[in-house]
């Protein structure tokens, strides 16, 4: 029998539990519901971002679509991603190792060897920076001290979301890293079409479109520093269907990493597709050290209801407004002794080629490779970043006051992070180079990496480099990388970290660009990977004018110019008037037709100005004078892409002043034909009121010439340019 006293005591205990229970479930309830009203919206003119804590504490995503009209619809918004732990829930940042079966935003490998992460939401704030708010979002996994903080920089004018994340933790020893992306993204439609910008060397940038299926899509490169030979880092992702110029609703999207990234698309089981937008993990896992940060590459996207013109219109305005550094200046002309001279030169040679140019009316002269060591091909010499006085005699201070006199400016190329076996450098620093012991090095053009991951290797050339741009007045710097990494290995990391080097060799070629780029604030970075293998949103930060192709051809140049403006403003396109027949391709197309093709980009020349004919300079001189008249409407107007010329019989754009009063029409006919149809191509982004004229006094409304379009000229011969310029009064 139970006696009173126990009956007492158990009923004592029964209750306390109850109360314990209710307690529990009280301060639960508390805490989800102040969570579960925990929305965050990112947004920008035209797009809403929109984030939820769920009840289980977790940060999911439950819109990112047009900009929503009511700010109280937003908490209780209907929503795909069943916000919720399933494994089609959109978390934000999932992790590996939990309920989520597909690819995971971030692995860790816990100390403990635990290889799950589950990141719950801990606090979120937003701030103004220059141009947008910041929304900075904290979490943290609930059994281990991990903390990730998503970042998100929405720029409301542009239309533009600039997202990263940083990865720490507090556990007593390293963890592993074997996925690190910068962001995550979910939508749902009926189809996907992605767009992806493929690369080779003289290849840049060639579009092809392909509906995504069930299942992955991976666009990488592994090449280490540069993307030629694979895609470059940006894609265009169509909703619903293929978006065009002017119509659909698309996504552009870019990775800011000069080095191995990697862009998943996964389309589930349910026809959601998530986009992961990352460094590679490709041989590259990361041992993170307790409180050490891990920072993920910028993305930068946008979404247009409009097509991908309104799109890339919204990236370019972004890049020039927060990613150049002169994004709203003017560029000078250029003469480039590469494709004339090659290796071989001296200070004759040079102050001739000068002269011309100057005559001609070129504002600088940039002496390319071969000026350096022992440098008479591409076998030797690279790393000894000292003036070679047998070419340059009385060095380069001489030259450059030759260049001076006559009016111009210097620039000067380099190369690096490069070394040949057949230097003072290597014979000094074997160590430096790129090798795995014991293996023979795979060279490219016939060359070697410098390990820029270590500091003295940064402390070297930052020291030549400095040198050599204090010895002279030099205005503007070629920085070019002329082959991708291999044999991955440095003598800095013990066996077991080996894989950080693709990662900490790009942040050492960053940490030198950022020391030369604040100590000679006035010089002109142009980067170069063989042309534009290395053309991406980090390399543009401090570069910003990128050298697109040494494909030169002017036919071949609109087409990779074409892709190329889907991401990139025009002052960033280095581009050149070569000589014909063009040295890649043979073909022989006119000096305007060629001039036209460089306008599009940072123009200048690239061939013998004295080997030109009468006629033929006479060109080159109206070239220039219509550069020094149109050049700030061209890096300075809003672009319009008019034609798609792999579609087209001709390549077509425009460039339309920030006030709508002056545009400038230019491109190319392909082919003429006898008796051949003359194509009417409406305008675009004009004022619709305003009268335009042409110098030859023609004038039309903004309303007719973005209707009834402008008539193309009649064409004589192949790749015929065609250039107008309207201005109203
Ligand atoms: C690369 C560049 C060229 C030129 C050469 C010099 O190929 O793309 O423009 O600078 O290197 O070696």
């Amino acid at each position: 029998m139970v006696t009173l006293i126990e009956y007492y005591k158990t009923f004592l205990i029964y209750t306390m539990k109850k109360i314990f229970l209710l307690l529990i479930v009280f301060f639960t309830c508390f805490q989800v519901s102040a969570e579960d009203r925990k929305t965050i919206r990112v947004s920008t003119d035209n797009t809403d971002l929109i984030l939820k804590v769920a009840p289980n504490g977790r940060l999911y995503q439950s819109y990112l679509g047009s900009k929503l009209l009511n700010e109280q619809d937003i908490v209780s918004l209907p929503s795909a991603s069943g916000g919720d732990a399933s494994a089609n829930g959109w978390e934000v940042y999932a992790g590996s190792g939990a309920e989520d079966y597909f690819e995971p935003a971030v692995a860790i490998t816990h100390n403990d060897g635990n290889p799950c992460t589950i990141l719950r939401y801990v606090s979120s704030e937003s701030k103004a920076v220059d141009g947008g708010t910041e929304t900075i979002i904290r979490l943290r996994d609930d059994q281990y001290p991990v903390d990730v903080t998503l970042y998100y920089i929405a720029y409301p004018k542009e239309d533009v979301i600039k997202t990263w994340s940083e990865i720490s933790h507090q556990e007593k020893k390293p963890v592993m890293l074997s996925r690190y992306s910068s962001t995550m993204l979910y939508f749902s439609a009926e189809k996907y079409f992605l767009t992806e910008f493929s690369s080779d060397w003289a290849k840049e940038v060639q579009m092809s479109t392909q509906e995504l299926q069930f299942g992955k899509k991976i666009l990488d490169t592994k090449l280490g520093s540069r993307a030629a030979m694979f895609v470059q880092p940006f894609f265009e992702l169509g909703f619903d269907r293929p978006a065009n110029e002017h119509q659909g609703d698309v996504l552009l999207g870019t990775i800011g990493w000069t080095g191995n990234f990697r862009f998943t698309f996964e389309v589930d089981n349910e026809g959601n597709l998530r986009v992961i937008p990352a460094i590679n993990p490709y041989a590259s896992y990361y041992e993170l050290a307790p409180k050490d940060v891990f920072k993920t590459p910028e993305f930068i996207f946008t979404l247009s209801k409009e097509g991908t013109g309104k799109a890339s219109r919204n990236i370019h305005a972004w890049a020039r407004n927060y990613q150049l550094k002169d994004g709203k200046g003017d560029r000078m002309t250029l003469l480039n002794n590469w494709e004339n001279t090659g290796f071989k030169f001296d200070e004759k040679v040079l102050v001739e080629l000068m002269k011309e140019a100057k005559h001609l009316g070129v504002d600088m002269f940039l002496l390319d490779d071969g000026w350096f060591g022992k440098r008479d091909d591409d076998c030797s010499g690279l790393g000894d970043w000292f003036v070679n006085e047998q070419k340059l005699k009385g060095g380069l201070g001489t030259l450059v006051q030759k260049v001076k006199a006559l009016g111009m400016r210097f620039g000067i190329w380099f190369e690096p992070e490069m070394v040949s076996e057949d230097s003072d450098l290597y014979r000094t620093h074997p160590e430096w180079a790129i090798q795995i012991p014991g293996r023979k090095p795979m060279r490219g053009r016939y060359q070697l990496l410098l390990d820029l991951s270590n500091p003295d290797v940064q402390d070297y050339l930052y020291e030549r480099i400095s040198d050599i741009l204090n010895s002279a007045d030099i205005s503007y710097v070629k920085w070019d990388m002329n082959r991708s990494i291999s044999d991955w290995y440095t003598a800095l990391l013990p066996a077991n970290r080996q894989g950080e080097l693709p990662h900490r060799y790009v942040l050492g070629v960053y940490a030198l660009l950022e020391r030369l780029t604040s100590a000679f604030p006035e010089v002109l970075f142009e980067g170069c990977s063989g042309g534009g293998g290395r053309f991406d949103a980090g390399m543009l930060y401090y570069c910003p004018q990128i050298w697109c192709s040494d494909d030169t051809d002017a036919y071949e140049r609109t087409i990779i110019q074409y892709g190329t403006s889907f991401f990139y403003p025009i002052s960033a396109v280095g581009s050149h008037v070569s000589v014909v027949p063009n040295h890649q391709t043979g073909r022989v197309t006119p000096i305007e037709t060629r001039a036209v093709t460089a306008m599009a980009g940072s123009f200048g020349y690239e061939l013998d100005l004295n080997l030109l004919s009468d006629e033929e300079k006479e060109s080159v001189t109206k070239q220039i004078q219509q550069f020094k008249e149109y050049g700030s409407l061209i890096h300075n107007g809003t672009y319009y892409r008019l034609s798609n010329p792999l579609e087209d019989a001709y390549a077509l754009w425009a460039f339309v002043s920030e006030d709508k009063k002056e545009v400038l029409v230019q491109g190319m006919i392909f082919r003429t034909e006898a008796n051949m149809v003359r194509h009417c191509v409406p305008l675009r982004g004009l004022d619709a009121e305003t009268v335009y004229r042409t110098k030859d006094g023609a004038a039309y409304t903004g309303d007719t010439l973005m209707h009834a379009g402008v008539l193309l000229p009649k064409s004589w011969g192949d790749y015929y340019p065609v250039s107008m310029h309207f201005i109203s009064e």
